[in-house]
């Protein structure tokens, strides 16, 4: 009687682990990717500015490594800390001139999050 027990308590903590895992494994609980943010950067124009023909600022977009490269005034990306990081605070009008600089339209707060989950997560390129 007892090993019955044990077995079905085995059973129970085993389907809920892989549950879980299962559930973390899932793209909409995934960490948004480089891709997901430069998105953002073409749908609001961000690189007609900060891009390879213009770079407004010193500050290029449309690649990985310019974007993490920063401005003439250094890096706007801060790895693990979107709250220091200048291009959140600016998308966010927390400094002005809010970018982007002809806006409205604004980066909506969902957008906003997307990135911010990125640097959270350490920024990385892939
Ligand atoms: C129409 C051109 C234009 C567009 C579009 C634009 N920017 Fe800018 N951006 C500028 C200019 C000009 C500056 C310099 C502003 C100043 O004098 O402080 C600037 C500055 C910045 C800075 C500040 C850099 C620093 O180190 O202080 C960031 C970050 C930035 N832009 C990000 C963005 C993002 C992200 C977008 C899209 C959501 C965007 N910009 C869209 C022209 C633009």
């Amino acid at each position: 009687m007892r090993n019955i027990f044990a077995a079905a308590a085995c059973v129970l903590i085993l389907s809920l682990f892989i549950g879980l895992n299962g559930a973390s494994g899932q793209k909409e609980g995934a960490a948004p990717t480089f891709a997901d943010v430069s998105a953002i950067f073409s749908k609001y124009n961000c690189t007609l500015c900060h891009g390879s023909v213009k770079a407004s600022y010193g500050l290029a977009l449309h690649k990985y490594e310019s974007l993490m490269k920063g401005s003439k005034n250094g890096p706007v990306i801060v790895p693990k800390d979107p709250a220091k990081s200048m291009l959140v605070r600016q998308i966010k009008g927390e400094k002005q001139p809010r970018m982007p600089i002809n806006g409205p339209p604004w980066v909506t707060e969902n957008e906003v999050q997307v990135i911010e989950k990125w640097i959270a997560a350490g920024a990385a390129k892939e």
